[in-house]
């Protein structure tokens, strides 16, 4: 499973990047509205850090705007994939953006049958927002069992990316899940390397190594 963070702020991504993790980093309006800076030198800056895919999202609702919006994004840097929402005019431009060989990330995907969709359009990724389901009482990880399914159905190329993540749990059950991609918050990044009973281990085989002969 790949792992992308889901920040737009530079010190974590930096912070990140330095455990030789990082995959990717997913970016969205709001990550963007909290950080100083034109949002295009910050995503600049993030290519810059991480090689692999970071998403840039748009914000026209159809189409064409969504192209246009796109084609300049994709100028900031090589990597740049393109964040579409999962609606009538994102799969327009999620096949648009195909045809002109840019790749997609179908963002705010809360349905398997809108991730059929959009498999069906061309999206490179699809996020299904796990967090944001279980918030209105849904599984939001039944989402994604549901899409691994459908898309080993048919044999789809369309990689699912786990969105919204809360914690550490839904690492763990995305990666059971075989889902392609976890994008996760750093606050749960760091808490994955983390157990107790490691930190106990090492107090106590330290106490144990003064007492070894050198
Ligand atoms: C995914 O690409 C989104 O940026 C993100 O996971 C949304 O998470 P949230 O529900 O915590 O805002």
């Amino acid at each position: 499973m790949k792992f992308f963070i889901d920040t737009a702020n530079v010190e974590q991504i930096r912070e990140a990047a330095k455990w030789g993790v990082l995959d990717g980093v997913t970016t969205n309006p709001t990550l963007l509205s909290r950080e100083k800076g034109s949002f295009k030198d910050i995503l600049r800056e993030i290519c810059s850090i991480v090689p692999g895919p970071v998403s840039a999202e748009v914000v026209s609702l159809e189409a064409g705007g969504m192209v246009s919006e796109g084609r300049e994004l994709t100028k900031i840097a090589d990597n740049i994939i393109i964040k579409v929402p999962c609606t009538t005019e994102g799969i327009k431009a999620m096949g648009m953006f195909k045809a002109e060989g840019i790749q997609t990330n179908a963002t705010l995907c809360f349905s398997p049958n809108q991730g059929l969709l959009v498999a069906k359009a061309g999206a490179t990724y699809v996020s299904p927002f796990v967090g944001r389901l279980d918030d209105v009482g849904h599984r939001g990880m039944d989402l994604v069992a549901d899409l691994v399914t459908i898309y080993n159905n048919y044999s789809f190329a369309t990689q699912v990316i786990v969105a919204s993540i809360r914690s550490v749990q839904h690492v763990y059950e995305a990666a059971l899940m075989g889902a392609d991609v976890a994008t996760i918050p750093f606050k749960v990044v760091d808490q994955l390397i983390k157990h107790p009973l490691t930190d106990k281990g090492i107090q106590s085989f330290l106490a144990d190594w003064e007492k070894v002969e050198k």
